[in-house]
């Protein structure tokens, strides 16, 4: 299957930005071990990141044409304010999980409320850029139950 890796605005400056809350490794790293794991087991990786909310709204959209099977979704800032992308995933109704390396509860206030946790399949929150790790393994399990 395909399963689509979606980042949302300011992760291309993963590895430098905000170290202490994001880490010091880069998208580029966390692309290249996800798609080793996706090969290792069968599947194919695409990997998007947009500063734009207009860009992830017609990833999302493509996805759907494209017959992506799984979506792992960063939204970043845009998971505390984009009622656009919470529709975009309905419509499209392709399971995901929600990933962030930063634990949000943690945070601003602001950052505890997400438009997308009640409609993910999961959450992984707080566990760096191995999140995207466990979320491509547990994305993969699903896939393989499906399949059965
Ligand atoms: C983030 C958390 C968001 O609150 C923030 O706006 C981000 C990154 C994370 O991965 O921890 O840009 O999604």
């Amino acid at each position: 299957a395909t399963i689509l890796v979606l980042n949302g605005p300011n992760l291309n400056l993963l590895g430098t930005r905000e170290p202490g809350h994001y880490g010091r490794i880069g998208l580029a790293e966390i692309q290249q071990r996800l798609e080793q794991t996706a090969r290792a087991a069968g599947h194919a990786l695409h990997f998007r990141q947009s500063n734009a909310e207009s860009e992830l709204i017609d990833a999302i959209h493509a996805a759907s044409a494209e017959g992506v099977a799984f979506i792992l979704f960063n939204p970043a800032a845009f998971t505390h304010t984009s009622v656009a992308l919470r529709d975009a995933l309905l419509a499209v109704g392709i399971p995901f999980i929600e990933v962030h390396l930063s634990n949000v509860h943690a945070r601003e206030p602001f950052r505890a409320h997400s438009y997308f946790s009640d409609i993910a399949t999961g959450v992984i929150t707080g566990l760096g850029a191995q999140g995207y790790d466990l979320a491509l393994l547990a994305a993969i399990a699903r896939l393989e139950w499906d399949n059965k």
